[in-house]
């Protein structure tokens, strides 16, 4: 079955489930479901009850899609995401974005756990993202265009929404919480990045390296959706402190942030 007729056969047994179209998808990296109780819950689904839908393998990513409101606003919230790692194709990893687009979700909010690769941040710290480099990496959009989705050269120059940057921006000063504002780049893992990665990575302009986030937002800006990413900076990237990364250490920060996080996100998603 082609991707869009996938996406529309989840499309049709979700809008069974609900009687509202999202405003926002919003999905949820390691270590950061636990925002996931400030939402009033209307339907909760696990993935491996939606036919046709992947399953998370991930430890920290509950496979949960999550209908409700934040703030009297309609969003779905994904708790848990896939990875190219886990053995999907992009097909399964875009497709919540397609089935979110076919909805007719406007926004996409994603978040994810990323390795500082900028010396100055520090674990701990949020970041929003403001452009991202993928270059080495296949991209999601590859093979036969449906133009049912979008474009077939779609334009990347405006991936991250500005007046999102502004207002997530905002809605950090508002609360008092420093965050940073920079470049993510995607590296396919599942193994951490070398150090002499890591310091190419530096060169080329990258601030902070994760596993997940672009092939989805490159469909959800193909698909005509306005994006904001959050990182939340879990480690100093490889090479940068004497000590290895572990998974752990991932889950942990995630798990210290957590407050700060959720607070920021609530306060994203009522301003924007
Ligand atoms: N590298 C890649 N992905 C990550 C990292 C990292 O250092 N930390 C959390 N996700």
């Amino acid at each position: 079955m082609k991707l869009y007729e996938r996406a529309n056969k989840i499309k049709e047994f979700l809008e069974e489930k609900i009687d509202f179209i999202p405003e926002t998808a919003i999905v949820l990296g390691s270590g950061l479901g636990e925002f996931a109780k400030e939402i009033k819950v209307d339907a909760e689904i696990d993935y491996k009850d939606i036919e046709g839908f992947p399953v998370s393998t991930v430890k920290g990513h509950a496979g949960k899609l999550i209908f409700g409101s934040i703030c009297g606003k309609k969003i779905v919230a994904m708790n848990g995401r896939f990875h190219l790692y886990e053995g999907y194709v992009t097909d399964d990893v875009t497709l919540p974005v397609r089935v979110f687009q076919l909805m007719g979700v406007q926004n996409y909010i994603v978040t994810n756990a990323a390795g500082a690769v900028n010396t100055s941040y520090k674990p701990g710290d949020l970041m929003i993202i403001n452009d991202h480099i993928s270059f080495f990496c296949p991209s999601a959009l590859t093979g036969e265009n449906d133009e049912r989705f979008g474009t077939r050269f779609p334009s990347m120059s405006e991936a991250y929404d500005k007046a999102f940057i502004a207002k997530a921006n905002e809605a950090a000063e508002k609360l008092n919480i420093k965050v940073q504002n920079g470049v993510y780049c995607y590296c396919k893992g599942p193994m951490f990045e070398t150090p002499a990665e890591i310091r190419a990575l530096r060169t080329l302009g990258a601030d902070a390296v994760g596993m997940s986030t672009v092939p989805e937002v490159v469909a959800a800006v193909h698909g005509g959706m306005r994006v904001l990413g959050i990182s939340c900076i879990t480690n100093m990237a490889a090479g940068i402190l004497d000590q290895p990364l572990t998974h752990q250490e991932v889950m942990e920060t995630g798990k210290m942030v957590e407050e700060k996080f959720s607070a920021f996100m609530k306060e994203i998603v009522f301003i924007i």
